[in-house]
């Protein structure tokens, strides 16, 4: 359903050009849940941001479901866009709008009815557990609650597709377990592809099916997830497993 082919993207500054991604590939079958992995600065939320086109890469195609989505305009974009769930590590929730308010601002933005509006918010925050908590302000939620908030605010236009970007890095180990346990049961419950982008390996190893390891805004490592962690190829992958040499 998902396809990147050589996705490229160079940022420029005064201390010269950064190649963020440089060439990256993969393909993704729906229901599939996603890791990439790498370190600080190896282009993982550059490569996301171009996914979610808030970012424009420099060459390469984005093909959703065969269509590349690059060369979409007007409404065409705008569909598509509803199409890819986006939640941030820092939550990204509208401050002053309740629980229910930040879930209901992307159907806003789609024109959906009033009352369609209400049907959904009471769904997606009961999806998430939070029932309990549409009145409440992100101030007076904890950090779990707020990201429960985002994932549901991110499925609003029931997309075929969440993105997530370090979505429990600032989360507690006990929070991070519900939250991972939270978006395996949308990806079993709806059917939806799901990309996760972490640096903790614990990550990739309770959810994902399929991996890729970044590192310098390529690809060094990539395929299911079981089969990398029983036989990692590449020296990066051998660190982030703790098992290198060099890690010990
Ligand atoms: N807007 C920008 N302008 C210039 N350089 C950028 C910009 N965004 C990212 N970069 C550079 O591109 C590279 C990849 O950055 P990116 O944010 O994708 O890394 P990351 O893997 O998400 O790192 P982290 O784990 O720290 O979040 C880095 O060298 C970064 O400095
Ligand atoms: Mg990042």
């Amino acid at each position: 359903m998902i396809t990147v082919e050589n996705l490229k993207k160079v940022f420029s500054g005064k201390d010269g050009d950064v190649a963020a991604l440089n060439g990256i590939d993969f393909s993704l079958d729906n229901g599939d849940i996603f890791g990439i992995i790498g370190m600080s600065g190896a282009g993982k939320s550059t490569l996301l941001r171009c996914i979610t086109m808030l970012e424009k890469p420099d060459s390469g195609r984005i093909l959703i479901d065969g269509t590349d989505i690059l060369s979409l305009k007007g409404e065409a974009l705008r569909k598509a866009r509803r199409q890819m769930g986006v939640v941030f590590q820092g939550y990204n929730l509208l401050m002053q709008r309740t629980a229910a308010q930040n879930v209901a601002f992307p159907l806003e933005l789609a024109k959906t009815p009033k009352k369609e509006i209400e049907k959904r918010i009471k769904e997606l925050l009961a999806l998430v557990k939070i029932e309990d908590k549409a009145d409440f302000y992100p101030s007076q939620l904890s950090g779990g609650q707020k990201q429960r908030v985002a994932i549901a605010r991110a499925l609003a236009t029931s997309p075929e597709a969440l993105l997530c970007d370090e979505p429990t890095s600032a989360l507690d180990s006990l929070t991070t377990k519900q939250v991972l346990g939270l978006l395996e049961e949308i990806n079993k419950s709806l059917k939806t592809t799901i990309i996760i982008i972490t640096h903790e390996i614990g990550v990739v190893r309770s959810i994902c099916n399929k991996m890729a390891v970044i590192d310098g805004g390529r690809f060094v490592e990539q395929g299911s997830a079981e089969e990398i962690f029983a036989d990692p190829k590449s020296e990066i992958t051998r660190l982030l497993l703790g098992i290198s040499e060099a890690a010990e």
